[in-house]
Formats: C-alpha cells, structure tokens, sequence
C-alpha cells in the first residue's frame, strides 16, 4: 500500500506518520519548500508529544518520505490524502475550500492506475462530491474514487487517538473504494475499532455534528458554572453527578475559559452557516459560538474583579497562553482575548508557557515574556492561569506568595481547591466554586491539590 498526504500539516503530518508505523509507505507532500526541508532535516514544525520520535523512526526506515512534488507522488500512491487547511472564511463563517479545490485540480492529471482519493480535511456536505467532479472535468479518464474519512485526533494526544480511536468513519461510494479503505485501517482491527461504512454527505456531517457537539459541551457547562458563582454551587460537583449519568457521560464537562483551537471555533461557525444555508437553522450551534465569544470576554472581567474592581497600574502574572496543554497552537485561545483586556484595563502582563511563547510573540503584544512561572509571579500584583499545562499544578506555592506583591490567584482551570489555596494564603478564585480568603493562620503548601 502506498500513501500520499497532500498537506504536511498538523493532520497531515500525524496521519502520514502514523500510517507509516502502520508498515505502508507513505510521502507527504507540501508546498511549502521550507518545511519539506526542514522534516527532511528532522525537524518537526509543531509541538505534539511522541510525533519527533516516530518521525525519526520511521523516516530512518525508509518508510516516510518528504516531497514537494505532488505529481510524482500521487502516480504512485493507492490512495492519496486531502488533509489541507479549511479555515474560516473572512466575514460568514463559511469554510475555506479553496485548498482543497487547488489540491484536487492538481493531483487529478497525475493520477495513474485505480486511486483512492480521501478527504480529510473537515469539508461541508456536498464537498467530496464537488472534488469528484473537479476530478473528472480535470481528467476524464482517470480510475478513482473519492472517500470521505473525517479525522478526529485532539492536539496533544495525537498520536495516541490515531493509533485508538474510538471509531473511524468513512464515507464511500464503491465496494471498491471502501476495501481499499479497510486495507488502510486493517491495523486497528486488532484493536476491534468500529470502522463505520457510511455515504460521502453521511461521513461530512459526523464530523461537524461530533465537534459541535463536544463544543456544546463545554459551553453547557461554561454557563452552568457562571451560574454556580451566583447561586453558590459547586460545578465541579454539579459535573460530577452530571457526568455519572451513563446517557451524559464526564468527559468534555471541565468548565474553563471557553473553547479555543484551530477546530472547534471555526467548525461551529462552518456548521451554522451550513444550516443558514440550507434553510434549517442550527439555532444550538449559534448560540455556542456566540456564548463561548462573551465566555472569553468575561473571564477578563472575572480577573479585574478579583483584584478589587481595578487593574489600573497593577501587574498580573499569566500562566498559559496556548488554547489548551500540550501544544504551542495559540488558535483561538482564550488568552487572546484575556491578555489584551487586562492591557486595555490598565494593566502590564507578565506571562509565561511552557510552548507557546514563540507564536504568542507574534499575537500580543507589550507582553513582558518571563523563563518560568516563578520570573512571571515576581513583583505581580496577581497570579492568573489560563492554560492548565501540568508545570503549573503543584507550583511552590510558598514562594509564590513571597514573590506575589499580594497573594492574589484567579485559576481559569481549576486546578487547585479552594481549601488548599486558603490554608496556603491566597485569595483564590476559581471556575464556577466559592471565592476562597486566606485562612486565619496560613501554613506551608508546596503542592496542587485538584
Ligand atoms: C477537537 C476534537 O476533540 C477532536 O476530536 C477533533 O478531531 C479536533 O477538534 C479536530 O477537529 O481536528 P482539539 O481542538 O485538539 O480537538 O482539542 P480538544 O481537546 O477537543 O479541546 C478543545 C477546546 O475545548 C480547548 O480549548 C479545551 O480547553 C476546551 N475544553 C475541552 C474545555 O474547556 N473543557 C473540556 O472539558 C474539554
């Protein structure tokens, strides 16, 4: 079996390795010459735990190759790969197909033989169709077919959801298509993944409904938790007895700053403007994107509020800036809307991620830019954490409040508990839980409890 990826992006780039480790031969393609050189080199564009090594391994077999030349690529591949960006295009919120479209007009000439042609890229219902018949007008006597096989990795974890999903879907036309398809995934037999034979439109939609969904999630429980702050709830606990019912299930029910990401923000907007489209609203989706927009909004407001109404003059310490742990993506992060409200309010930032400083470099500005947590809390006014990497869940919490100028924390993830931040002197707020003051007679903590 042999592979090409068109696009070495994050899916690309994580699919075509991991289908090498899988024992095929696989060539990912970019246009990008600077980074087919760079993979060449092993370097690996973006940070994703265990990608570098199998990289490495892999490339080192034989087995993974870099190339800028689509044409040659695809005329030996089985199957060939459409995993090129969709981003959200300017002003209706509508995906961006050209990529796909440009993909697909260039590789239709160069296929040779019987080729599966497989979108992976997250497209509208209609789109694998639509690159069907860009095929065909660009070569009308090529053999193919194309399949629909939406992805469903999470940064951070890429690897491992790759290698044990939880189902893979496919959406094909021919008996043909899905059996070359089955070849693809034969490995995760062994782990008896459901593989789900469905149709094109059927496969497109799974994947937008799946990520709106999980979207809805963690909006539901971003509003239930604002909630719990005014009646004096707990949303953790809420959560808790939420998540024990077999029918919700836990997962995807962490209240926090609001979604970010390169998926979930643009797909909810794709998948509204679908149903506008199509003359069947969906009203659920839209409130999604635009309670999760007010979320991130308000969590500056929630800051402001913890240092006594006013950050005029102060400093705040930052900890996490990238959209979740794990990863440098800074894509819809809710600390891009955060950092600059507090600015706008008077205040310096000093703040500090384990990764995503170099992209957060280019997307706030007047940022004082610290080593660690600890440069970052010197001399602050108060300690904010909005990204809940593991370095900061059992932070030396006697030192911070000597390097704190007032033992203010406002944890965005609730990390910590309310009991412990008290015991150890701080004034602690957290997400959707009772304020904590320091208590009476502090004592020594050095470690994170949640
Ligand atoms: C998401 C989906 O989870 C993947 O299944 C999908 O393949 C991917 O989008 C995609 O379409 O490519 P990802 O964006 O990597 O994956 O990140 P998630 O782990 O889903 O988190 C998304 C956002 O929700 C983050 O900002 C995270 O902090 C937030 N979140 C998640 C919460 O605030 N609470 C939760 O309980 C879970």
């Amino acid at each position: 079996m042999r592979i090409a990826m068109i696009g070495s992006g994050y899916v690309g780039l994580v699919t075509g390795t991991c289908m090498s480790e899988f024992g095929f031969d696989v060539v990912c393609v970019d246009k990008d010459a600077a980074k087919i050189a760079a993979l060449k080199d092993g370097e690996i564009p973006i940070f994703e735990p265990g990608l570098a090594d199998l990289v490495q391994t892999n490339a080192e077999s034989g087995r993974l190759t870099f190339s800028t030349d689509l044409a040659t690529s695809v005329a030996d591949a089985d199957a060939v790969f459409i995993a090129v960006g969709t981003p959200s295009r300017h002003g209706d919120g509508f995906a961006d197909l050209s990529y796909v479209y440009a993909a697909a007009e260039e590789l239709a000439p160069a296929l040779r033989g019987y080729t599966v042609v497989v979108d992976k890229s997250t497209v509208p219902v209609g789109t694998g169709r639509e690159v069907a018949g860009i095929i065909r007008k660009a070569a009308p006597n090529a053999d193919f077919d194309v399949v629909s096989n939406p992805e469903f990795l999470r940064e951070g974890s890429a690897i491992n959801d790759f290698m044990r999903p939880d189902r893979v879907v496919v959406g094909a036309e021919t008996e043909r298509a899905e059996g070359l398809m089955e070849e693809v995934y034969r490995p995760l037999f062994l782990h008896e993944t459901p593989i789900m034979m469905t149709t094109l439109e059927t496969a497109e939609l799974t994947k937008y409904a799946a990520n709106a969904f999980l979207a809805a999630k963690v909006t539901f429980i971003n509003e239930i938790a604002a909630l719990c702050e005014i009646v004096g709830a707990d949303v953790q606990d809420v959560a808790r007895g939420m998540g024990l019912d077999g029918r919700i299930g836990a997962k995807f029910l962490h209240a926090g700053p609001g979604f970010g990401g390169s998926c979930f923000p643009k797909d909810t907007l794709a998948l509204a403007a679908q149903g506008q489209k199509a003359g069947s609203p969906m009203s659920i989706v839209e409130a999604v994107v635009q309670a999760n927009d007010s979320r991130k909004v308000a969590m500056g407001e929630k800051i402001i509020a913890a240092c006594g109404g006013s950050v005029e003059g102060k400093t705040i310490a930052v900890l996490g800036l990238t959209f979740k742990p794990n990863t440098d993506d800074m894509r819809a992060a809710p600390s891009l809307v955060i950092v600059p409200a507090l600015q706008a309010a008077g205040a310096t930032v000093r703040a500090y991620d384990p990764e995503g400083m170099g992209e957060a470099k280019e997307l706030l500005a007047h940022v004082t830019w610290c080593d660690d947590a600890y440069d970052a809390m010197d001399g602050a006014d108060a300690l904010v954490i909005i990204t809940e990497w593991n370095a900061f869940r059992s932070l030396d919490l006697d030192r911070a409040t000597q390097l704190l100028k007032s033992p203010i924390m406002v944890d965005l993830r609730n990390i910590y508990s309310p009991e412990e931040m008290a015991a150890a002197g701080f004034e602690y707020t957290s997400i959707g839980r009772p304020d904590t003051k320091p208590a009476a007679q502090p004592r020594s903590v050095t470690s994170g409890g949640a």
